[in-house]
């Protein structure tokens, strides 16, 4: 049995096509994140499975019972919004307590209820305060512990952690994912932030103008990205996307290096040359030693940047950007040319044209 699964769901506001069929099935106790940049629908994909929304085409189902046009309250999930606005006047545990007791849940229950949840969230001492008296960390806490509360079939987040601090979020974040592994519950959670997404997930999916890119694992969109949208977008600093050709079933990286070993003769089937992009992550770049007989790029480095646990170092080879992530005590100065080792697995090749994997 599926916990969720979304058939062909599209959306259309006026002419414009907001969700361009969405098909996903989530098996119970997965930790969904919908990962993407900002318009290309996530709010809307999330309102539409909790019931905020109609989708204009397609079917939702819950634990395999189809819920279009089943009213929010009776599909049977818990939603966290990004403004998690609390009730001011009530204590924290009436706002913890207020959906059961909108259920006519009987008190003793619900007392019992609201002091589990607040103690898997570690706010069983602030019951009695209201939310004026609370840190944003804290408030946040109080609004994932309404819908933890309520243990329902499938919890859904919608950016639940984008205004609290830095490290709120961080502690925030690593609170959730504890939750997630004692509780089992099923997740679809909203982001941009690819640390988010790579942290919590049991799968991802990347979405890209109303349509999922890619549904994999962090594993797999980290380490073989279906297209060179996906592959741009996760990974901090993104992924270095070098313009090259194909000759002798090799690559040629424009203005650099030729002779890259690549994993299939990449000819098309008229044999002409193919243009193709190489990808290589920033942290898969090493300095090369003095007469390092592997694969090396020589650059010139133009900016250096210490960012604490490591040092980023952007070069130039021909007129293309190269990215390296050294560790941070690395001797390189600005307007040197280095030379950058890899390897030829850690390489990423895209079709130019179509920008898929190849
Ligand atoms: N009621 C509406 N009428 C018309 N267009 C809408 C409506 N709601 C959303 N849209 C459009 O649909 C697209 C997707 O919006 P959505 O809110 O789902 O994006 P999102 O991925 O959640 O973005 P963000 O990260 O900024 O929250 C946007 O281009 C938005 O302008
Ligand atoms: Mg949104």
């Amino acid at each position: 049995m599926s916990a969720l699964e979304l058939v062909n769901i599209r959306k259309r506001y006026g002419n414009v096509e907001t969700l361009k069929g969405i098909d996903l099935s989530l098996a119970s106790g997965e930790f969904l994140v919908l990962l993407g940049s900002s318009g290309c629908g996530k709010s809307t994909l999330l309102n539409i499975i909790a019931g905020l929304a109609e989708a204009t085409e397609g079917d939702v189902r819950i634990g395999d019972r189809s819920v279009t046009g089943v009213h929010p309250k009776n599909r049977d999930i818990a939603m966290v919004f990004q403004s998690y606005a609390l009730y001011p006047n009530m204590s924290v545990a009436r706002n913890i307590g207020f959906g059961l007791e909108m259920r006519h849940v009987p008190a003793a229950e619900r007392t019992q209820a609201v002091e589990k949840t607040a103690k898997m969230l570690q706010i069983e001492n602030l019951l009695a305060r209201k939310p004026s008296e609370l840190s944003g960390g804290q408030r946040q806490r109080v609004a994932i512990g309404r819908a933890l509360v309520r243990d329902p079939q499938i919890f859904l987040f919608d950016e639940p952690l984008s205004n609290l601090d830095a490290k709120l979020r961080m502690e925030t974040r690593t609170e959730l994912k504890r939750l997630h592994q004692m509780l089992g519950t099923t997740i679809v959670y909203v982001t941009h932030d690819q640390i988010e997404a790579m942290t919590l997930a049991t799968r991802i999916a990347v979405m890209r103008d109303g349509q999922i890119e890619q549904l994999a694992t962090p594993d797999e969109i980290y380490n073989r990205p279906a297209t060179r949208y996906v592959a741009s977008f996760v990974g901090s600093p993104p992924m270095n996307m070098l313009d090259a050709t194909v000759g002798d079933g090799t690559a040629h990286i424009a203005g650099s290096l030729s002779g890259v070993p690549l994993p299939s003769p990449l000819q098309d089937s008229a044999g002409r040359v193919r243009e193709i992009i190489v990808g290589i992550r920033p942290e898969s770049l090493a300095l090369a030693a003095a007469g390092d007989s592997g694969l090396t790029i020589e650059a010139k480095v133009e900016v250096v940047e210490l960012t604490g646990p490591e040092l980023v170092v952007t070069s130039m080879i021909g007129g293309q950007r190269l990215t390296a992530s050294l560790p941070p005590r690395s001797q390189v100065a600005v307007g040197s040319t280095q030379h950058f080792s890899f390897d030829a697995t850690a390489l990423h090749i895209f079709d130019k044209a179509t920008g898929k994997r190849i």
